[in-house]
């Protein structure tokens, strides 16, 4: 976790470390801080807590100078405190350094340099960085800085700066991301293209184990060994805006209301005009390749593995492949039987989430065939998998994971229509059906962020509840996992999602009166089950909000309150059903007055194990 930025050119170098930490706070927020070269001598300002506590103070001391660098944090070694932010120094004060990751072997190195005499000042892996550059400097920083990369093992983005040669930053990378933004006299770095946006859309995305000399008429990349690698300029298409709330009180609910854009742009180019089929011009599957897969094995964490689970539905009923999903932290540690017969899909929004990365290595090691589903162009599973499908979300800020859900749910589904048409597993008709009904996505998504004022009401009656339930069955528990998930993690509400089945063997001994419990009903095949279990729980005298498609009379009779989507096809319902459940997690935290966008002791994107 953590973001990092560097700035050399001609302007002030704190305005740009600032203003770039701002866009990359959602990769950690529990203290900051920055470096600045003043013409003499490097000055570090940092201190625990937002980013604004920062600002206030680099308001204050107005730091002048052209070269420096700084980090948000997001504590992995060491608590969030002063002396554990970012930058940190060696002993001298000449050399400092931001890191993102970790340095797995820090301790061993750590001892090393405390028996050569270094004197540390923080609990962190990151400060051996700084002890290290300095124990190499025989004066030439980048061979100093070569020698620290072949001296750490772990994963890391990492840039230093030094008064010895205060012309240069110097940045690497390994399992975390980092980008050059290519400007006109002028040169940033940082882990993210929102950080540089506003200040040049041409960059390079660095690859692991490059390096970078970056100065402010020119950078360099070499590979470790010091070999020059030739970089292709990026430019970056995305609108500024899009990086901004654009209006609205928080990222989390410009993403919600981002869906119908996201879905359209997710899908187009990818059904055929005449509804007849998918088209993945990125994928080069041939009908025999897909006949060899004798199992898929879906890999993620939390919303993006609440996808694969409902992934499964789509790819084992669609085109009747069988398929695991696992959780990724899990995934390397429980012997997993993949071979070259199986597929692995890894989902992630960010591309960067460290297990899931990690995961798909595994799986790549054991000989499976990879395809990432990811959001974020370049990131390192992107480039790790063997094919990728984009959702065509744009970027997604809030902590809470929103627009990528529903869009990574799309991806799966294509795919799974892409698989049945070699596998002749689907009558044409069908999908055609499901062809058009994902054209009509769009337009139903909108209908339901039109009217939200009975779920404002719900959040408002509900949103001091302790616990919360969520039930349905089969694609619905499905949703009902990402909906307790979302409800959880930003209004700190402790909710459950149940099979609804599943209640009677236990959980239904927690339902008392005036529980909440949500329960999704938008499956026709298990409908009738479900208003079983509906009962089950009014009898215990829950409060039950059912969700259930438009024309559904029946439901109203067994629910305290009903919120009805637009009629669609058994497999587009969760893209629908669980907007309401965005928005009820939303609105309950507005209610409670959570940090929507930030909630506490989460980060966006989860590069340490
Ligand atoms: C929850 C949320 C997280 C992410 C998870 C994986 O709202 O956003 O559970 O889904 O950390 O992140 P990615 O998809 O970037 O791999």
């Amino acid at each position: 976790m953590c973001g990092i930025v560097g700035y050399i050119g001609p302007k002030q170098a704190a305005q740009f470390l600032i203003e770039g930490l701002k866009k990359l706070e959602y990769r950690g927020y529990d203290s900051a801080g920055i470096a600045v070269y003043d013409g003499s001598k490097i000055n570090v300002e940092k201190s625990v807590g937002r980013l604004n506590v920062l600002e206030k103070k680099v308001e204050q001391i107005a730091p002048k100078g052209h070269v420096g660098i700084g980090h948000t944090r997001w504590a992995t070694h060491g608590r969030p405190s002063d002396a554990n932010s970012h930058p940190h120094t060696d002993c001298s004060g000449n050399f400092v350094v931001v890191h993102n990751g970790i340095i797995e072997n820090y301790l061993h190195l750590k001892e090393k340099l405390i028996a050569k005499g270094h004197v540390f000042t923080s609990e962190t892996d990151t400060e051996v960085l700084a002890h290290l550059v300095e124990e190499h400097y025989q004066g030439d920083f980048e061979a100093a800085v070569k020698k620290v990369l072949a001296d750490v093992e772990g994963s890391y983005a990492m840039v230093f700066l030094s008064n010895y040669e205060p012309d240069k930053i110097i940045c690497s990378k390994q399992d975390n991301p980092l980008v050059i933004g290519l400007g006109d006299g002028e040169n940033f770095v940082a882990s993210d293209i929102p950080a540089i946006i506003n200040r040049t859309r041409k960059t390079y995305i660095l690859s692991d184990g490059e390096m970078a000399i970056v100065t402010k008429d020119s950078v360099w990349v070499m590979n470790r060994q010091g070999v020059p690698v030739s970089k292709k300029v990026f430019e970056v298409h995305w609108d500024a805006e899009a990086a901004e709330k654009g209006g609205y009180e928080h990222f989390m609910i410009k993403e919600i209301y981002e869906q119908p854009k996201a879905i359209r742009e997710t899908t187009a180019g990818r059904l055929a005009k005449d509804d007849s089929s998918i088209i993945f011009d990125e994928l080069k599957w041939t009908k025999d390749d897909v006949a060899a897969i004798r199992k898929i094995t879906i890999v993620a964490c939390g919303t993006a593995y609440h996808a694969g689970i409902v992934g499964k539905y789509y790819l084992e009923q669609l085109a009747r492949i069988p398929v695991e999903v696992d959780v990724a932290s899990e995934f390397r540690y429980r012997s997993p039987l993949v071979d070259d017969k199986t597929l692995a899909i890894v989902i992630s929004q960010s591309g960067e989430t460290l297990d899931t990365l990690a995961a798909l290595k595994e799986a790549k090691k054991l000989g499976a065939r990879t395809l990432a589903i990811t959001n974020v162009v370049g990131s390192s599973i992107a480039r790790e998998a063997d094919q990728v499908i984009y959702t065509q979300a744009g970027p997604e800020i809030a902590v809470a994971s929103t627009k990528a859900y529903t869009t990574q749910l799309i991806g799966l589904l294509m795919v799974a229509l892409y698989f049945a048409a070699f596998k002749g597993t689907l009558p044409e008709e069908r999908i055609q059906a499901i062809i058009r009904g994902l054209k009509q996505l769009p337009s139903q998504a909108h209908e339901i962020l039109e009217d939200v004022e009975a779920i404002k009401t719900f959040a408002k009656e509900y949103g001091f509840n302790e616990d919360v339930f969520f039930i349905g069955r089969s694609l619905d528990y499905a949703v009902a996992l990402e909906g307790s998930l979302k409800l959880k993690e930003i209004s700190y509400i402790h909710a459950e999602a149940y099979a609804a089945g599943e209640l009677k063997h236990g959980t239904l001994a927690l339902i008392i009166e005036g529980v909440p419990v949500i329960a999704l009903a938008t499956q026709r095949d298990v409908y009738e089950k479900t208003l079983s279990n509906i009962k089950e729980v009014k009898a215990r005298d829950a409060v039950v909000i059912g969700i259930g498609m438009q024309g559904d009379e029946e439901i109203k009779k067994y629910v305290d309150h009903t919120i009805l989507i637009p009629v669609t096809d058994k497999y587009l319902a969760p893209i629908l059903a669980v907007i309401p459940l965005q928005l009820l997690a939303y609105y309950a935290a507005v209610t409670r007055g959570a940090d929507v966008d930030k909630p506490r002791n989460l980060a966006k994107s989860v590069t340490v194990e």
